[in-house]
């Protein structure tokens, strides 16, 4: 193994292009193209690699999405979303008093869904895959045998979570020394646990997350949780091939995708509506641009929040939302002019870490995979399945009432409400750029609702404001969303000029230290190449 992880460091980057937020998955994924495997294989393989070395959120407990563009330009999504359990209904999270109990969706057993990426990734590797699929499973169970070593970053994330972990016998005997504290930077970190599940896996594939020892375990720990999860749950649940969403801006073809994502909606809104000449005209530093920009995400979490969900509940046509004579009257509105207030400002608390996690791979012959994928939260519900593997708390996702915010402040609407056997609407945002028949970029972030203000930016910032890749990527952000009203701002987004113009017109504003963590591929100077995002520790090779 350790043969094959050299003699990959040396391949020159047009013979694979890998970028992940964790060295460990990028090399493991990268030893896949030495093998002779596929985009598609390198990202069941870096799917697999992160849930072993990026705990937080890589994941077999959790779900995600999958965009293919094939070296022949089919393009496909595959959605492997969590359900909500059969025994879900509306009320779920609410108390006797009819009131949410926020606790219940985002820790513990109760917030768990149906998780979908180890059957995703089967049936992404059966559709699509060329190299066989022990093979694939290889680098993972590799690196969950011997180890890898904690970063000052990764130990700094296990630190914070230890006391959840302490609550939980099977993840602080992972995650915690025997005094009950997290593992220091410089610690060799096996998961003897995790890679007897990743051999099961591989034995038996997608199956394996249907019934069997793996499905038992979870079931006894959720029982003994208080969750509600069934047999059948894990014995239903399908991976579902859904359209992908195509719309053309700047002269480029953007695959991006449709409900239950919010991601395609939300970037032909607003990208369709940044094309102002004024906004070229004055720069992405102008304060005019900036409240344009945030003018037109505010607009757009209109939308997601009050119509999108699984498309299984819609009694309407989502493409309805992108229809042109609604895009041009909506465009009529759209100025740096003025701050348009959403209504009554609420305050709602902003909770989230970046942990959710984005890879986007490239293959000699131009195949193109771009995934996102999460436990929702940090270490999701922060409960550890007798597997080693952690569970996600994606049902916070849904709407656990009308009018209350969850996790990130977003407040939505019916079309997102509990429903047994539903998927929750998600910010995850894959996008594939295409032009003149080649793909020009593969990107993706984590962040709850920043995801879509962060691939929006980027791809502003390249196509629009025709900033290189590595710019495009660094160029401090910016994130506005319908509720809160309040634009949060990277160090470095705002000079004092645009400020004093954001307050002038009424813009509430704070200051955040980070938002979203792309790895992203990009055509640059006629190859393509990794890019990993300047504020985090991702590698892209
Ligand atoms: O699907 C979604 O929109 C969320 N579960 C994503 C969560 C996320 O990005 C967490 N990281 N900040």
């Amino acid at each position: 193994m350790m043969m094959t992880l050299f003699l990959f460091l040396s391949l020159a980057p047009q013979e694979g292009a890998v970028a992940t937020s964790e060295p460990y998955a990028t090399v493991a994924t990268s030893s896949i193209f030495a093998e002779g495997g596929n985009a598609v294989d390198a990202a069941v393989a870096a799917s697999f690699a992160l849930a072993v070395t990026y705990p937080a959120a890589g994941n077999l407990g959790g779900g995600g999405f999958f965009l293919y563009r094939t070296p022949q330009g089919e393009a496909h999504f595959l959605d492997f979303r969590e359900t909500a359990p059969a025994a879900s209904h509306p009320d779920l999270y609410l108390d006797a008093s009819g009131k949410v109990n926020k606790s219940a969706s985002r820790l513990g057993w109760r917030a768990v869904g149906i998780p979908g990426s180890v059957t995703g990734m089967a049936e992404a590797h059966r559709r699509w895959g060329r190299l066989p699929w022990k093979k694939v499973l290889a680098p993972a169970i590799w690196l969950a045998e011997d180890g890898y070593v904690l970063t000052k970053k990764s130990s700094q994330s296990l630190a914070w979570a230890a006391k959840y972990f302490a609550k939980d016998p099977m993840a602080s005997s992972v995650f915690l020394d025997t005094h009950g504290t997290s593992w220091p930077a410089g610690h060799r970190l096996k998961q003897p646990e995790l890679a007897a599940t990743l051999r099961l896996i591989a034995e038996k594939g997608g199956d394996a997350f249907r019934r069997g020892p793996l499905v038992d375990g979870i079931l006894k720990a959720s029982r003994a949780g208080g969750g509600i999860l069934t047999a059948e749950d894990f014995r239903d649940y399908r991976p579902e091939m859904r359209p992908v969403h195509h719309f053309h801006w700047q002269g480029l073809e953007l695959l991006t995708l449709s409900p239950p994502s919010s991601g395609g909606v939300f970037l032909e809104q607003t990208l369709t509506s940044l094309v102002h000449p004024k906004l070229s005209i004055l720069g992405p530093m102008a304060g005019w641009t900036v409240q344009c920009i945030g003018e037109a995400t505010a607009l757009a979490f209109q939308d997601r929040n009050r119509w999108l969900g699984d498309p299984d509940g819609f009694d309407f046509a989502w493409t309805d939302l992108v229809a042109e004579d609604y895009l041009n009257h909506r465009r009529k509105f759209l100025s740096g002019d003025r701050f348009t207030p959403t209504s009554a400002p609420l305050n709602h608390p902003f909770l989230e870490s970046e942990e959710t996690t984005h890879f986007s791979v490239m293959d000699p012959q131009g195949g193109a995979v771009s995934v996102t994928t999460t436990l929702n939260g940090a270490y999701g519900a922060k409960v550890m399945a007798p597997g080693g593997f952690l569970m996600n708390n994606e049902m916070d996702d849904f709407a656990a009432a009308p009018g209350t915010a969850n996790q990130f402040g977003l407040v939505q609407g019916k079309y997102n409400a509990v429903v047994a056997g539903r998927r929750p609407l998600s910010s995850m945002s894959p996008v594939i750029v295409v032009k003149e028949g080649r793909v020009d970029a593969v990107l993706g972030s984590p962040g709850g609702p920043t995801i879509l203000t962060t691939v929006m930016q980027v791809l502003l910032n390249r196509y629009l404001f025709t900033m290189n890749p590595k710019a495009a990527m660094a160029f401090p952000r910016f994130h506005r969303q319908d509720l809160p009203e309040v634009l949060h701002f990277e160090p470095g987004r705002l000079n004092d000029f645009s400020r004093a113009y954001l307050k002038r017109v009424g813009q509430p504003m704070k200051r955040r230290s980070s938002l979203g963590d792309v790895n992203a591929i990009f055509w640059w100077e006629g190859e393509w190449r990794a890019f990993t995002d300047p504020r985090h520790e991702g590698l892209g090779l």
